[in-house]
């Protein structure tokens, strides 16, 4: 990962680098970890989200899911979580999904590690 967050006054110190813009195609998702938080990022209509990385139902990583548009599918029992907001769009799970800053900036996407 890259450090350097040039003199963009739009990335303090919250944010992190997660990977050029072209290793992020449409309804690809990475997952990656800052400290003890882990966060999936994706590309829903051409526009990068950021949230939370473990489903809320259970223990699954949601970057083994599928994203389709901005529905983000978990990967174990397929409940649908809006990646825009984090909302529930179908259950089984009931807990929307903590959702973080996410900017593409220079051919490079970077995430907020502070709530959105
Ligand atoms: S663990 Fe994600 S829906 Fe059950």
């Amino acid at each position: 990962m890259a450090d350097s967050k040039g003199a963009n006054p739009i990335l303090d110190d919250t944010y992190t680098y997660v990977c050029a813009s072209s290793e992020l195609e449409e309804d690809d998702l990475i997952e990656f970890e800052t400290g003890e938080e882990t966060f999936v990022v994706g590309r829903g209509e051409g526009n990068v989200y950021a949230v939370e990385g473990i489903c809320t139902h259970a223990y699954a990583e949601l970057a083994d899911g599928e994203l389709d548009g901005t529905c983000l599918t978990c990967p174990l029992h397929f409940a649908c979580f809006d990646i825009r907001d984090g909302s529930v769009l179908e259950g089984p799970a009931e807990t929307p999904l903590r959702v973080y800053g996410a900017i593409e900036m220079d051919g490079s996407v970077w995430v907020s590690t502070k709530r959105g």
